[in-house]
């Protein structure tokens, strides 16, 4: 079952009814200041960091659960309703939303009025714009009452939601002009507000929630809108809100539109008072000044529309497959973006007031993003590797505002350093950038301990060479991409965290994943160690490399598959010696992407175990048999009951490692069905399984033993969305950015005929155009040329290069 469908040419997801399985979301913002909106109108905004600059209040595990938002309230003569249904839930006799890119557009019609609210944020802009349109659809004139409604929080979210005994004292707000500015704690040491303002004279407003509502009632019941008159309440302590009154009237057919603006604003310390406990408004009436008109808020929109045009045109591809073209050349690119200026902050599973930039989350978020915009990718990177430590090892995580690596989500990792050089690796082939390795760059973030990029890498590399177990295997540390295999942590103690809590020593736990990523990204350092001519770095490095793979071979192999890990104790875990947790995911995807076993055929072997063992309709699941009970020696994995998370349910960001190892191999049927299985738009039709929304991934999909197999949780912030995009993009559709040129090698299922790829990079534009049989071996003519090898040599910018391929 549906509830709504894509709209391709407007880049749109349309939602058509409001009653979905589940909140389904979309983002605004892309730079500074975002905000997630809800199909309702639900949701919060922030500036920058969502725990520490909240705009307006969210609350969690709420009744139900999805309330609070931006809300628009109409009073019809009488007759109290919203665009967006909630809260009033008044039946609408149409309801509309379409997410698009970086807004969405609510339409509701009820009794001859339609009402379309939009939501965006214009590009460096530190606001969201709501433009509210109504339309009188009668032959009669209309009069109604429309009240707008926002929350404020009090800035810090965690704070705001734990701290009632000052924060109930402490709210405080301005109002001039029909403008209402919120400035708790701008008295003492904030020096920004907010301020909430619309285009248009008011009747009244409200910045008193009590008063709003009517103590007692909820968001449904609020009293002004139902009243259809304002109190023009000033919010003392208690719960500041902003809210106004217009009063519209509308001739038969006429349609009026309003800009409401939601604005961030910061004062210099020294000069933020206008008049004494008057705060200095320069920067809002700016901004308002600049949304007076509505054809500057149009102007504003389709100014995002043309960057959005500009950030999508770099890779597209035509197919003449639906599911496929969107996913490519809409939603996986902009799940990237989202993911990578939230990393695993603030969605409608992240509170955006735990987690801050994960090291191996945000150097693998990279993968997806670099190709949007580089420049960032690039600054990313350098704040990255500034939290690194000087034995090559990391904080877990940073904090967006102060950029400083910390212990809350504890540190140990021992996969973390690795993913560092992926990504440096794809950002270099994307912008050929090898200056970037020569830049100065801190550990620990004290810049007394600076060294060159490329230094950063050497101690990456070799903290696995230097931290390996018994078995010449890489110890695993706390975790390795798998937080929850916690090897030596021997938890007990209730709602003890398994990622930071004091860690057993002495032991010999090793992985075997974290040796596959050391066989394939390893390389990636060979590579540029031996572009700087340092051949003697190069080939130390591919010795440590064939160690590797052979301590693998020798002792990561457990007969059909590779193994996972060996404990505390020196005993395999992911072996058929095992009772649960026989065959894992992960070692098999990443040993394969490394090339081990691939001429033996072990390789194969694994990836059939794989699909045996692990593959259902719903995508392929973590491990088998999933644990029945906990296991001291094994941590958070065996906490989770069968079938969910890491213990069994399918995560969907790893997939991709086994579809493109299915590629290595050269099984195109299979990688493509593997793909299709957990793409979003491919399981649009089961909506109501799935729950969450179609058009972007999920973290986890529950698995086979689960009790609700098929159903999604965690959509939008997850590594899921850089690795589908790279899987499709670079290795079924096959075009891959090298060092030296763009590598042409598809290799996709031949369901997908004839296709056609555009792609720029380092500003040369290249027509792909593709004749697929379902082949492994292509051969390609450039301009006419045939070409020896896959790889097309970089043009010059402003050139356009046309490929065929046939294979
Ligand atoms: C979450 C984490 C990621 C980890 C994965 C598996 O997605 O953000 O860092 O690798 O879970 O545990
Ligand atoms: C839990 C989750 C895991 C996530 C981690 C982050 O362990 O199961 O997916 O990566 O928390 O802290």
């Amino acid at each position: 079952m549906q509830f709504g469908h894509f709209d391709d040419e407007a880049r749109e997801y349309v939602i058509t009814t409001p009653h979905t399985p589940y909140p389904w979301i979309n983002y605004l913002g892309s730079q500074e200041f975002f905000g997630l909106v809800s199909h309702t109108g639900g949701g919060y905004c922030f500036y920058r960091d969502a725990k520490l600059r909240r705009l307006t209040r969210y609350r969690y595990n709420n009744v139900p659960v999805d309330d609070g938002g931006r809300y628009f309230s109409i009073n019809d003569g009488g007759d109290v309703w919203s665009p967006g249904y909630r809260p009033y839930k008044t039946e609408l006799d149409s309801f509309e939303t379409r997410h698009g890119m970086g807004y969405t557009r609510i339409t509701g019609a009820r009794g001859g009025l339609t009402a379309s609210v939009l939501l965006f944020v214009p590009v460096d802009v530190n606001a969201e714009i709501h433009r509210v349109e109504l339309t009188n659809t009668t032959d009669a004139r209309k009069d109604v009452d429309l009240f707008s409604f926002v929350e404020f929080a009090l800035w810090n979210a965690e704070d705001d939601q734990t701290n009632y005994q000052r924060n109930l004292s402490i709210g405080e707000v301005e109002v001039e002009d029909g403008a209402i500015f919120h400035k708790t704690e701008y008295r003492e040491r904030r020096d920004h507000y907010a301020v909430y303002g619309v285009n248009a004279p008011i009747a009244g407003f409200d910045t008193d929630r009590d008063t709003f509502l009517g103590f007692g009632n909820g968001f449904d019941e609020a009293a002004v809108p139902h009243a259809g008159q304002s109190q023009n309440s000033v919010a003392s302590g208690w719960y500041p809100i902003a809210s106004h009154h217009l009063e519209v009237s509308l001739e038969p057919g006429e349609s009026r539109a309003f800009t409401f603006v939601l604005g961030y604003l910061e004062n210099p310390r020294d000069d933020k008072w206008e008049a004494p406990g008057v705060i200095r408004k320069d920067g809002a009436r700016e901004l308002l000044a600049r949304f007076a008109t509505d054809e500057a808020t149009l102007a504003e929109f389709d100014r995002l529309t043309a960057h959005w045009d500009s950030l999508l045109g770099s890779y597209t591809v035509e197919s003449g497959h639906d599911k496929l073209d969107r996913m490519v050349n809409t939603w996986n690119q902009y799940q990237c973006m989202v993911t990578y200026n939230m990393s695993r902050s603030a969605s409608f599973f992240e509170t955006g007031m735990g987690r801050g930039m994960g090291f191996r989350d945000s150097s693998q978020d990279l993968l997806g993003f670099v190709h949007l915009v580089p420049e960032r990718a690039r600054e990313r990177i350098i704040d990255i590797a500034s939290t690194q430590f000087e034995d090559g090892s990391a904080y877990h995580q940073y904090q967006p505002l102060t950029k400083r690596g910390n212990h809350t989500l504890g540190s140990g990792f021992n996969d973390d350093p690795l993913w560092l050089i992926l990504g440096v690796a794809a950002y270099i082939k994307e912008t050929g950038d090898f200056a970037i390795l020569d830049e100065q760059v801190p550990f620990d973030n004290d810049e007394s301990k600076a060294e060159s990029l490329m230094e950063h890498l050497k101690r990456s590399f070799d903290f696995t060479v230097n931290n390996k177990g018994p078995h010449g295997l890489p110890l695993i540390g706390r975790a390795d991409w798998n937080d929850c295999l916690n090897l030596n942590c021997f938890s007990t103690e209730p709602g003890e965290s398994f990622q930071t809590t004091g860690n057993r020593t002495g032991g010999v736990a090793e992985s075997v994943f974290i040796a596959g990523m050391f066989a394939a990204i390893g390389p990636e350092y060979v590579a540029l160690a031996r572009r700087r001519g340092d051949d003697a770095e190069a080939a130390r490095a591919e010795q440590a490399i064939e160690e590797m793979k052979a301590a693998v071979l020798e002792h990561g192999w457990d007969g059909d598959w590779f193994l996972r890990a060996y404990d505390y104790f020196g005993n395999k875990v992911g072996s058929a010696e095992n009772t649960d947790g026989q065959i894992w995911i992960e070692p098999q995807g990443f040993c394969i992407m490394g090339g081990i076993g691939v001429e033996d055929g072990r390789a194969a072997r694994a990836l059939d175990s794989v699909r045996e063992r692990l593959n259902t309709p719903h995508g392929i699941v973590l491990l088998n048999p999933p644990y029945r009970e906990y296991h001291v020696e094994l941590g958070e994995v065996t906490s989770y009951p069968p079938g969910y998370k890491e213990n069994a349910g399918i995560f969907c960001h790893n997939n991709p490692w086994v579809i493109i190892a299915e590629t290595v191999i050269g099984r195109p049927e299979r990688a493509w069905e593997y793909w299709k299985q957990i793409a979003p738009a491919y399981r649009e039709e089961q909506s109501e399984v799935h729950r969450l929304e179609p058009y972007v991934y999920a973290q986890m999909i529950a698995g086979k033993d689960a009790v609700r197999h098929g159903e999604a949780k965690n959509s939008w912030l997850t590594g899921t969305a850089s690795w589908n995009f790279i899987t499709v993009s670079q290795y079924l559709l096959g075009v891959r950015p090298d060092w030296d040129g763009l590598r042409i090698e598809p290799c996709i299922g031949a369901e997908v005929s004839d296709y056609t790829v555009r792609r720029t990079v380092r500003g040369a534009e290249y027509v792909i155009r593709v004749a697929n049989s379902g082949g492994t071996e292509p051969s390609l003519v450039v301009d006419g040329r045939p070409l020896d090898g896959t790889v097309v040599p970089y043009a010059e910018p402003g050139s356009v290069v046309e490929v065929s391929v046939t294979v």
